[in-house]
Formats: structure tokens, C-alpha cells, sequence
């Protein structure tokens, strides 16, 4: 992955309400800064009995805001909600989450979060027996089937010596959830800084000058992806083996044999961070071309034929921290073969096809698949565009992107 700072560039809400828990909201502040991100804080009327004003305008990129009324701006939670990537309210006390679940605008955190279109993270901390409480659930509930995403507390010691569930996470915890919300949310560009290298078409084992061993493979579904991967800002290699144009891409490699590719996927997977198998490559390969053309005088000739490398499973023996996506069009018994490439081949993505149906696979504009990950999901991609289908794989690599991401955050 590259260097850049993993909230780098964006804009984030912090909004602080008034629970003792409010000053871990200086320590949450301070990491998000460090993180590359461009911090906003939002203290209610109630935070500030507990933190200073003072202290978040210390320390975020900008003086803090406290009211509606007192601000310099006259529409301040409208130009605020305009310019922000995240909201992350924290702590978030049973009141505010009660005033957040009725759209009660009175005050500058709701009236901004009411404005606001971009993802909500709110990190609820209280005393157990509020936490439990009905009320609190249902209005959790409400905001989560809003979208709102919720970082549960944890359990611990509560203020006045208590213990019990209802403590602020520590930042990193919280920290991997904006991440991870940050990541889901926002597909445009999300993978620059990523390198991609994705391989397409069927390879083709020559038996002679003239003749060779292939499969039905197109490229199409590969080249989606590759064109896919690339309009979402990240740095693409394409290996193909197609005859058709390849869509412009930062590097392209053309190939013929399952050898050629194999080379070309050693010399590049280095620097990559996701490797995309979409190409058919040949299982067997004639062990001895003839140099010149088989003449048929010369009788029904016999093929010897000889393995080729299987170029994923090495990929997941020697690289087993990139992503790796395969693909296994099948004929028969889809998903059980599928599943046991999964783990055989060792990836963490498998995209399962039913060649035999109409309009899927080999040749066609359209595709139907089951993307397969090796933590357990699995999704069906009814039949619809290779450029659909290369949009939903993708998304499934996304999520495995920023699980990671923020898994490493919060290690
Ligand atoms: N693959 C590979 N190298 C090979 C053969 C296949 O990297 N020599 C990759 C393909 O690009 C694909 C995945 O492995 O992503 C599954 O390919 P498939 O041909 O379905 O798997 P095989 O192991 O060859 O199994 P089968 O016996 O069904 O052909």
C-alpha cells in the first residue's frame, strides 16, 4: 500500500456531548490529526462542563464550534454538513442519542447531523443500567436503520468506581470503524494509491506454427475489472491473453502461452496489491511443439501433453498478504468445485460462474456469478453486464481492503 496517512485528505466531523467519557474525545481527536485527517470538532452545550472549548480548538484543525447562535457564520451546521466525509459522534450520551432519533434540531451537533448526507459514526457510552435501557435500545435502533453505524461500548470500569458495560471504546477501536465506514462509502478514487494487477483472456499452448490448444475465454470480464479498478483511481497492470483492445490502463502486457503469463505475473505481482485472476489459463501444454507445421500425411499425430504452473496457488504460497481473487467457471457442481478452489488455491476471493447457462460466461457481454470469500460471505450477482459483475467483485475486494486496513489500525 503506499505511504499516505490512512485518513489523509479527509474531513471529519468530531462531535463531543457531555458524559464523563468526553475527555477521551482529546485523545480521539489528537490520533484522528495524526491520522492525516481534517478534524472538526463539535462540542454540545453539555460537553463543555466536562472539556474545554479551548482544548479541541488546541489541538483539531480548526476552533471548535458550541452553538448555533454564537457562531461566527450565520448558517454554520448547513456549511458544515456541506464540507465534511464523516461525522463521528463521541462520546455519545443517552440524550443525545434520544434527540438524534427524533430529529430534535436544537442545538449545532444535530442540526449538522441533520444536514448531513455523508456516513455517521456514533460511539454510545453511559452507565450500564441507562445502556440497558429500553429506551436507549430502541432509539439505537431507529438511528441504526438509518445507516447510522453504532461502535457499541465496552465492558469496564465506570465512572464512580462501577463496573459494568457502557465504556468509550479506545480510539484505535474507533478509529477502525471510521475507516472502515470511510472505505465503504466512498468507491470514487477510494483505491488510489492501490496497484491492481488483474490478467484476462485464454492462453493459448501452441502445437505448432500454426495450430494451439485454448479455451472460450474472451477477456471481457477481466478487461471490466481492469477498467473498473482503474476508474476507482487505483494504478492497474492488465496481463492479456485476449484479441481484443485492451482498455487503457496504467501498464498493458500481451500474452500468448500459460508460461508467458506466469512470467509476466512474477515480474509484477511485487509491487501489487490485489491480484485479479480472470484469465482461463491452459492446465496442459503440448510437452514438445513441433517447429513446423503437422503435415496429415504423416498419420494422426499423438500430443503429448505437459502441466502448466498453476500461477494462484503459487501466488498464495509466495504472496500470501495480497489479495487474491480467483475465478472458476464451471459446468457441473458450481459451488462445491468453487468452494474447494477457494481453499485449495488458498485466495480470498472466488468467483464462481455456470458456464452451461444462457448468457453467462466465455464470450458474452453478461455474466451471473457467486463471489465467495474465504471469511464466509457469499454473494449472488444475478445476470446482468460484465461491467456489473467487475462492480460487485470489486466492492467485495473493498470491504476485504478495509477490513484489513482497519484490522492493522486497530492490532
Ligand atoms: N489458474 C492459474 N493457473 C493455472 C490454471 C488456473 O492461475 N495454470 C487460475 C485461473 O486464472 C482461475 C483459477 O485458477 O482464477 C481457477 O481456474 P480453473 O481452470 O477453474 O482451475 P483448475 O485448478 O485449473 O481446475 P480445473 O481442473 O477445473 O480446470
Amino acid at each position: 500500500m503506499s505511504d499516505q496517512l490512512v485518513l489523509e485528505g479527509k474531513r471529519v466531523v468530531l462531535g463531543v456531548t457531555g458524559g464523563i467519557a468526553a475527555y477521551k474525545a482529546v485523545e480521539l481527536c489528537r490520533e484522528l490529526i495524526n491520522l492525516g485527517a481534517y478534524v472538526i470538532p463539535i462540542l454540545t452545550e453539555e460537553a463543555t462542563r466536562f472539556v474545554s472549548e479551548k482544548t479541541f480548538s488546541a489541538l483539531a484543525s480548526e476552533p471548535a464550534h458550541v452553538s448555533l447562535w454564537s457562531d461566527p457564520d450565520p448558517l454554520p451546521h448547513v456549511h458544515l454538513s456541506h464540507r465534511v466525509d464523516l461525522v463521528l459522534v463521541a462520546p455519545a450520551t443517552a440524550r443525545f442519542l434520544a434527540r438524534y432519533a427524533y430529529g430534535l434540531a436544537d442545538d449545532l451537533l444535530i442540526s449538522t447531523l441533520l444536514a448531513v448526507t455523508a456516513p455517521v459514526v456514533v460511539c454510545p457510552a453511559m452507565h450500564t443500567e441507562m445502556w440497558d435501557h429500553p429506551a436507549v435500545a430502541a432509539n439505537l435502533e431507529v438511528l441504526r436503520s438509518r445507516g447510522v453505524v453504532v461502535v457499541e461500548p465496552e465492558q469496564g470500569k465506570l465512572a464512580g468506581g462501577d463496573v459494568g458495560m457502557g465504556r468509550l471504546p479506545p480510539p484505535p477501536t474507533i478509529i477502525a470503524e471510521v475507516v472502515r465506514t470511510l472505505a465503504s462509502s466512498d468507491k470514487e478514487g477510494s483505491w488510489r494509491g492501490l496497484k491492481v494487477l488483474v490478467t484476462a483472456g485464454g492462453t493459448r499452448e501452441p502445437i505448432d506454427p500454426v495450430r494451439f490448444i485454448s479455451n472460450r475465454s474472451s477477456g471481457k470480464q477481466g478487461y471490466a475489472l481492469a477498467k473498473e479498478a482503474s476508474a476507482r483511481g487505483a494504478e492497474v497492470f492488465l496481463i492479456t491473453a485476449s484479441n481484443l483492445p485492451p482498455p487503457k490502463v496504467a501498464k498493458v502486457v500481451q500474452v500468448e502461452t500459460a508460461a508467458e503469463m506466469d512470467q509476466a505475473v512474477r515480474s509484477l505481482v511485487p509491487e501489487s496489491d490485489v491480484v485479479i485472476m480472470a484469465a482461463a489459463v491452459a492446465d496442459f501444454r503440448p510437452a514438445q511443439p513441433r517447429m513446423h507445421k503437422l503435415d496429415k500425411r504423416e498419420g494422426v499425430p499423438t500430443l503429448e501433453l505437459e502441466p502448466t504452473t498453476d500461477i494462484l496457488s503459487w501466488l498464495s504460497k509466495e504472496y500470501p498478504d495480497k489479495i487474491l481473487v480467483g475465478f472458476a467457471a464451471e459446468t457441473t457442481d458450481v459451488r462445491e468445485r468453487a468452494t474447494r478452489k477457494l481453499e485449495t488455491k488458498g485466495v480470498d476471493v472466488m468467483v464462481a460462474n455456470d458456464v452451461t447457462k444462457k448468457g453467462v460466461g466465455f464470450e458474452h457481454d453478461t455474466n451471473e456469478v457467486t463471489v465467495m470469500t474465504s471469511t464466509g460471505e457469499e454473494m449472488f450477482v444475478p445476470l446482468t453486464s460484465k461491467e456489473e459483475v467487475a462492480r460487485a467483485i470489486l466492492d467485495v475486494v473493498h470491504r476485504m481492503l478495509a477490513d484489513r486496513q482497519s484490522r492493522e489500525i486497530g492490532a
